[in-house]
């Protein structure tokens, strides 16, 4: 696990609390695909996207607890994402959250079904919050959707296996897979928060641009991890199947360097918004020291 200031780890405590009861609704049936749903959600999740939803509604002066619905949301969908990552027509990984992979356990059909459920509960979800009004909900599923859609995470998968094997591209190729497949999402659970705590557009805005910043950072250092043990995911994954990472264009340590100028600048966004502000600028920072 990531270290973390306690803050952090007790609204962790929280998002699992409000997480297994939204299991218990919506997979409580005794079948391989409900058990297929809890299987991808459990293990070693660091859990940062909906880390990033709380520090970011704290950050504009809301309560975490506001946003846990929207966090919940997020993580479903991530989760999905990573479902059908590992699945063998994509990077056909039998490894994650240090365990066998959901199409391991199950078989692929169930696991390729499971993705499907969580990506479309993720949206029941946050359009059952009645704590949340009416033109919140509506704003955050549209963030979340044009994050994970065609425009955003998905079009990033599909750039990333384009690429796969290919060694014609740009850093501006690169650029775009990462912010993709892993900044967009990122970058709407900053900007969920913001929209759980009542915030301005401009300052959704600049969650928003804070968590495409960090995302791009997490990938790079996701790129950097693929070889180092402790991750509870295969290793070397990214050099044999050819994958365009930062590591096919710099060195470790340039790569390194170059996301510690990125989360830099990223956190220069919110300098000027107070203390409130700490707990997602100690996450933001955090991400560039991570081990797993
Ligand atoms: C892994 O994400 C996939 C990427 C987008 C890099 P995480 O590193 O957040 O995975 P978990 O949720 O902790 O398992
Ligand atoms: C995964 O990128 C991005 C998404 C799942 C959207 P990777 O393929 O690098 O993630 P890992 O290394 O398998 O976790
Ligand atoms: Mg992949
Ligand atoms: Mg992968
Ligand atoms: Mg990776």
């Amino acid at each position: 696990m990531i270290n973390l200031p306690s803050k952090l780890n007790l609204w962790r405590q929280s998002f699992e609390e409000r997480f297994e009861a939204i299991q218990n609704t919506l997979y409580s049936e005794d079948h391989s695909l409900h058990q297929a749903c809890r299987y991808a959600l459990a293990g070693q999740g660091k859990r940062i996207r909906p880390l990033f939803a709380m520090a970011a509604a704290e950050a504009c002066s809301g309560r975490p607890e506001d946003a846990l619905s929207l966090a919940v949301a997020a993580e479903m969908i991530h989760t999905y994402s990573l479902v059908h990552d590992d699945l063998p027509c994509m990077d056909d990984d039998d490894m994650r959250r240090g365990r066998a992979t959901t199409h391991v356990i199950f078989d692929e059909t169930t696991a390729l079904l499971a993705g499907d459920a969580l990506l479309s509960d993720a949206f029941l979800v946050v359009a059952n919050d009645r704590e949340l009004s009416a033109e919140i909900r509506a704003n955050a599923v549209a963030q979340l959707a044009m994050a994970a859609g065609g425009r955003g995470m998905v079009k990033g998968q599909a750039l990333d296996m384009y690429w796969t094997g290919r060694n014609d591209f740009t850093r501006a190729d690169l650029d775009s897979i990462h912010l993709n497949k892993t900044g967009a999402l990122i970058a709407a659970s900053c900007s969920l928060g913001g929209l759980a705590a009542g915030a301005t557009s401009t300052q959704v805005q600049t969650l928003e641009a804070f968590g495409r910043g960090i995302g791009l950072v997490f990938q790079i250092i996701d790129d950097l991890l693929d070889t180092a043990e402790g991750t509870g995911k295969s290793l070397g994954k990214d050099a044999n199947l050819g994958k365009l990472t930062y590591l096919s264009l710099m060195t470790a340590e340039a790569a390194k360097n170059h996301a510690a100028r990125l989360t830099d600048e990223t956190l220069a966004l919110v300098s000027s918004w107070g203390s409130q502000a700490d707990a997602l600028k100690q996450l933001g920072l955090s991400l560039l020291e991570r081990k797993v």
